[in-house]
């Protein structure tokens, strides 16, 4: 078991699904943990409660007011932090055939959460871990960004692709100060967010598309931010690690 005790990480979207998975393992490590939430209090209320090294922090990442505060609250409150986990994020369809103004609504939504406040947070940690000598960025994209994603999200994957750009960039960019950055691709992983496409498609469709035999569940995915945290895979900062169960293979 990979020890991060005196390690600070902040994860956003730690409530649910792959996020709390990570922030669990995180905490199972010892690392100390900024459980970011947005409306789920009672998710994030029972991590602090099971685990005293935890700190809570609400935010609505679509407001970059909220963002800031969301980074400096956890910076006083946390101290010094050693790693960022940037797993919050939507998945909002949205039909070509519909209004312009829906249209438009949902891409300017996905947008916000999953890539400005992603740019914002990093901005934010660039200058923080400038200051202190250095830190990681963990980025959780998607296997969208690599393979495309269906007509009803093409929000999300610009979304994702932006995000990894940004990911790749910040490493060859700000290596020298110590700086380094990772992304995890995750496919079809079960948690709420993906729970809608799975029953859509039909399980079995997504089963059939996949090299391993079950879908991908959080915890699988978890422990590479453990990894990632821990240092010993910084001379591959400006990856992409891939959890798609062998679905797409780059
Ligand atoms: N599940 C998949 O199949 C899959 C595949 C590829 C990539 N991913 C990526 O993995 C990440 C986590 O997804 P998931 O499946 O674990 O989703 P999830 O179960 O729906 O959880 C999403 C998390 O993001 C937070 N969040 C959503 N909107 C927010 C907002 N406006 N402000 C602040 N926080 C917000 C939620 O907070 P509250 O609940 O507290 O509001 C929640 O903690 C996402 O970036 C997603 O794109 C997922």
């Amino acid at each position: 078991m990979m020890d991060l005790e005196g390690h600070n990480i902040l994860v956003t979207g730690a409530s649910k699904g792959i996020g709390k998975s990570i922030a669990l393992h995180l905490l199972e490590a010892n690392a100390r943990v900024g459980v970011h939430f947005n409306r789920s209090a009672q998710e994030a209320n029972k991590i602090k409660r099971d685990y005293p090294l935890s700190e809570t922090f609400q935010a609505d990442l679509s407001n970059a007011d909220e963002v800031e505060i969301l980074f400096k609250r956890a910076i006083k409150q946390l101290g010094k932090l050693d790693t960022i986990v940037l797993n919050a994020g939507v998945f909002l369809p949205q039909s070509t055939a519909g209004t312009t103004k829906e249209w438009l609504d949902t891409w300017r939504k996905t947008m916000a959460i999953n890539l400005e406040s992603v740019g914002l947070i990093t901005k934010l940690g660039i200058e923080h871990f400038k200051s202190t000598g250095g830190g990681r960025f963990i980025y959780i994209g998607s296997r969208a960004a690599f393979r495309g994603e269906t007509e009803e999200y093409l929000a999300y994957a610009a979304s994702k692709g932006g995000l990894t750009s940004l990911a790749r960039t910040v490493a060859r960019s700000f290596g020298k100060y110590n700086i380094k950055s990772f992304v995890i691709a995750p496919g079809f992983t079960r948690t709420e967010m993906a729970e809608e496409a799975i029953s859509k498609l039909g399980e079995e469709k997504i089963l059939n598309e996949m090299a391993l035999k079950e879908l991908t569940k959080p915890e699988d995915i978890a422990p590479m931010v453990v990894l990632m945290s821990s240092g010993q895979m910084d001379h591959a900062t400006g990856s992409t690690v891939d959890f798609n169960a062998g679905s797409y293979i780059r």
